[in-house]
């Protein structure tokens, strides 16, 4: 395995493409989370990625390009909105699903008639998709369920072994996955909440709505996109998020706490910076300000992953709003606790 440190070393992207024409895989650096790079037009890559990550074969693959010409050869039809969004957000974190073409294999895309569709803000990642062939089929770069990586150490966390090569470029700084809008219907569909938000997409495309299978623990509705109905990003401790007034959610985590270390137990607490004085006991880690709602996306995963490290038993956390960027950290929190929450 070869680490990249610097994006001009013209050398590793040769050496990368190479593993991506020959079959193999290459972990790379995104705006917002690190990928597990294959050739999305290679039925055998694709079988790979999931047997790297672990990961049912029925979750498709997000198909990365570096120019949005490259839209015409693996979507048909691309209507009007998504060469309107693509000239709007892209790059950037967004991915459009379009009904696919013949040149996308049935692997790449769990065997599903569309395909999912992103160019990435990030020179190495563009550097490296350009060097590969144009299109590289990537899931974030964990082991499936875990959380998504969202630096080179996390990748080699989990996947060290599986992997030919890993570009190394820092940390990322969007930190969640893209918001994927689903265009293959008659209406567009937001699938996955991101950075990309449900308001900005709202003043391009009116009709715009959010997934209702997101937000639903009924299992006759499941959410559209594969990936979603599985628990996921989540540390290995189990989660509980607190929702009510900030000086209950305070009084109820504190109460919990004290119980699991009165009991031989070690908490864990995902606060703000505003409250994570008010914490005496446990593993107290801030994710940001709940004045800066990017700060809090950028490090929710690195945090989860943290509680591990530090051996935590339990983590209790406070919630979010759904408000701009919030929808996005309260549905993947959501997903990391197994959707339990407790309202106080
Ligand atoms: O930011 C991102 O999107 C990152 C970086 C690496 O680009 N990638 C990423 O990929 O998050 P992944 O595989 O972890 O998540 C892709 C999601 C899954 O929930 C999958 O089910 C959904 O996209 N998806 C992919 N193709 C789809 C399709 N044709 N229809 C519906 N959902 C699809
Ligand atoms: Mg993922």
């Amino acid at each position: 395995m070869r680490l990249l440190h610097n994006e001009k070393d013209e050398e590793a992207f040769e050496k990368a493409g190479k593993i991506i024409k020959n079959g193999g895989l290459v972990a790379f650096p995104t705006e917002t989370v690190y990928g597990l790079g294959g050739d999305a037009l290679r039925p055998e890559s694709s079988l790979k990625i999931y047997a790297a990550k672990g990961r049912p074969s029925d979750n498709p693959l997000i198909v990365h390009i570096a120019d949005p010409e490259a839209l015409s050869l693996i979507a048909d039809p691309v209507p009007e909105e998504a060469w309107m969004l693509a000239e709007a957000f892209w790059p950037g974190p967004l991915t459009m699903i379009l009904k696919k073409t013949d040149k996308v294999p049935p692997e790449t895309t769990g065997g599903l008639d569309t395909v999912a569709i992103r160019e990435p803000d990030h020179p190495t990642a563009l550097s490296f998709i350009r060097h590969a062939g144009g299109y590289i089929a990537a899931p974030s770069a964990n082991l499936s369920g875990s959380p998504s990586p969202t630096e080179a150490l996390h990748v080699i966390r989990d996947l060290s072994g599986r992997i030919d090569m890993i570009l190394d470029d820092g940390k990322c700084r969007v930190g969640l996955e893209s918001t994927i809008v689903d265009l293959s219907t008659e209406r567009p569909v937001i699938l996955r909440p991101g950075r990309i938000t449900l308001e900005e997409l709202k003043k391009l495309l009116p009709g715009v709505s959010l997934d209702p299978g997101l937000k639903s623990e009924d299992p006759d509705l499941r959410p559209k996109a594969p990936g979603m109905k599985y628990r996921h990003y989540a540390p290995k401790a189990e989660l509980l998020i607190i929702r009510g007034s900030e000086q209950r959610v305070v009084e109820r985590i504190n109460a919990l706490a004290e119980k699991d270390v009165r009991e031989g137990r070690l908490p864990g607490i995902l606060c703000v910076e505003e409250t994570k004085n008010a914490y005496p006991s446990g593993v107290v880690l801030p994710v940001g300000s709940r004045q800066k709602g990017e700060e809090v996306a950028n490090r929710l995963f690195g945090v989860l992953r943290e509680f591990d490290e530090r051996g935590v038993d339990r983590i209790y956390s406070e919630g979010f709003s759904e408000e701009g960027i919030y929808l996005a950290v309260s549905n993947r929190l959501l997903k990391a606790a197994g959707h339990k929450e407790l309202w106080v």
